[in-house]
């Protein structure tokens, strides 16, 4: 019995010894952490639980049924973060590069299925070479299971993407196709086609880094939602993430313990909109003025700067932010703006996050670049992704709304539930100066008699009331206690029951 049980011990040594010493150096030699020492720092201490530690390829080729490791490049399991459960896998650059055979892809599927039949969140942590070139096509095959799990499991549960070293050719699909992707700075990539390959086909020089390194996806080609400067505060954000998550698609998210006076004023928030229409302020400030505890867990911050979307908490219930920043672009919405709240907005509905909308937007950005990319197509993508969202809604106009960006933000005609306004707040057609440009053309060299127009305009249209009068506003709020009015907003809408009618499935302009 003793020899069994030592058997036992010695066989898992093996596996968790990976690819060997010297492959374990270099991976931290590169500043990596090893696929198991990063389960261990995302999971709660002493909580995983893994499985097929004995798994190993069945490969013959090329002399392959010599080495055989146990476990086949990746690490797979669940455990918990602050008690909640997940799935998780990490790939093993340290055994055969962690590249994808059969049996490695078998294992990823293993534990999506049981996510997705136990209702609990996914963690992938990529780092490999890509299809084990020795398999061939069973490798393809392999991803292609991956791939359609995460089509599957998609809105199901929630899937989280941490790509923490190669990650390249068709494998980058299969973080695409989930909710979120985080990168690590400098020794992380991704690209379909990598630079090799880009120099004979294109002509173009460039560095693995330059294609597709974090800054290129968080900056350029908006794929990844984030980048951290190394694998330990890469995992502690997704830990931080992972807690305004809900476990799955019919569980609320978790309600966190607070400290944070829910009626708190903020007097300071009387003075963020300055007097000049002109002049730019920073909605961060009243994002985190209204949040518990000022906890904002930005995504996307350095891409389309000019929308800022994230999570807080109010009353320690997870809300999904959406606001315009004045301080970039003047806040108006473009492509790649509506592109990315379009996509936070509909996560958020997928997984009955309320959301919060913050408005200030001068309208849509004009342009042939705008008008040739799509603008039409991609501005409807955020107008679709609000119209049908069902999860309770609260809009605060801060300042000015403008022409279609006013419908597309949230309006009440998208059926919002809650649409507040500042007594700041401007809802019209467009800006005075630009309405009487046109209202009064044959005026225009007459510049007193413009200016008397601009200012009757301003009087008529430069507040929120006529809106109010309508009712498409339902109340003008002081704006020091946009926190109380906001939370008691979306109190009231706990038990709210909306549902679009009956259909396979929509057809959002993609
Ligand atoms: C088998 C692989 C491998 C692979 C790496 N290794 N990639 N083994 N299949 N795809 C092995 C290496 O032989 C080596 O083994 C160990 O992993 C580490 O690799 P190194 O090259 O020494 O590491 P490094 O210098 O850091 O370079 C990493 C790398 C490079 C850039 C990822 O290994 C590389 O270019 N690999 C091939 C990438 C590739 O072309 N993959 C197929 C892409 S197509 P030893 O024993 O020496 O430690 C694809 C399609 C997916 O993935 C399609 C889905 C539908």
């Amino acid at each position: 019995m003793k020899d069994i049980l030592g058997e036992l011990e010695v066989r898992r040594a093996a596996a968790r010894s990976g690819g060997g010493e010297r492959r374990v150096a270099a991976q931290h030699a590169k500043g990596k952490l090893t696929a198991r020492e990063r389960v261990e720092l995302l999971l709660d201490e002493g909580s995983f639980e893994e499985f097929d530690m004995f798994v190993a390829h069945r490969c013959t080729d090329f002399g392959m049924e010599k080495d055989r490791p146990a476990g086949d490049g990746v690490v797979t399991g669940w455990g918990t973060i602050n008690g909640r459960q997940v799935y998780v896998f990490s790939q093993d650059f340290t055994v055969m590069g962690g590249s994808v055979s059969e049996t490695h892809g078998a294992k990823i599927c293993k534990i999506m299925d049981m996510a997705m039949q136990n209702g609990a969140p996914v963690i992938g942590i990529n780092d490999s070479g890509g299809a084990r070139i020795q398999e061939g096509v069973a490798s393809l095959a392999a991803y292609g299971e991956v791939f359609q799990r995460n089509i599957e499991a998609s809105g199901v549960v929630p899937q989280i993407s941490l790509i923490m070293g190669p990650c390249a050719g068709g494998a980058v699909y299969s973080p695409a196709m989930t909710d979120f992707i985080f990168m690590v700075k400098d020794s992380s990539y991704m690209f379909v086609t990598g630079p090799d390959v880009v120099k004979t086909v294109t002509n173009e020089v460039v560095t693995a880094e330059e294609l597709g390194g974090a800054s290129t996806h968080t900056r350029k080609s908006s794929v990844a939602d984030g980048a951290f400067e190394n694998d330990v505060e890469a995992l502690a954000e997704i830990r931080r993430l992972f807690d305004f998550l809900p476990l799955n698609n019919r569980q609320k998210a978790p309600v966190r313990p607070f400290f944070d006076d829910p009626s708190r004023i903020e007097s300071s928030l009387d003075t963020l909109v300055p007097d000049n229409p002109n002049q730019p302020y920073d909605m961060k400030e009243l994002i985190t003025k209204v949040a518990d505890e000022g906890d904002f867990f930005e995504v996307q911050k350095d891409f389309a700067a000019n929308i800022i979307i994230g999570f807080i908490r109010l009353e320690g219930q997870t809300v999904g932010v959406v606001a315009n920043q004045p301080m970039v672009l003047a806040g108006c919405l473009d492509i790649d703006a509506s592109r990315k709240a379009a996509r936070f907005v509909r996560f958020c509905d997928a997984f009955e996050i309320p959301i919060l909308t913050f408005v200030d937007v001068p309208g849509f950005l004009p342009g042939t670049g705008q008008e040739y990319g799509g603008v039409i197509k991609h501005g409807a993508k955020l107008l679709f992704a609000y119209g049908e969202a069902t999860v309770p809604k609260v809009t605060v106009l801060t300042r000015k709304t403008y022409g279609g960006a006013y419908v597309v933000m949230a309006s009440k005609h998208l059926k919002a539930d809650f649409n507040y306004a500042w007594p700041t707040a401007e809802v019209a057609v467009m800006g005075a100066k630009g309405a009487v440009e046109i209202l009064y053309r044959s005026e225009l060299s007459e510049p007193e008699k413009i200016a008397a127009r601009v200012k009757d305009y301003e009087d008529r249209f430069a507040n929120p009331f006529v809106a109010a009068e309508k009712g498409f506003i339902d109340e003008v709020i002081m704006p020091h206690s946009t926190r109380r009015r906001v939370a008691r907003a979306f109190a009231a809408l706990r038990g709210k029951k909306s549902a679009m009618p009956w259909k396979k499935h929509d057809n959002i302009p993609l």
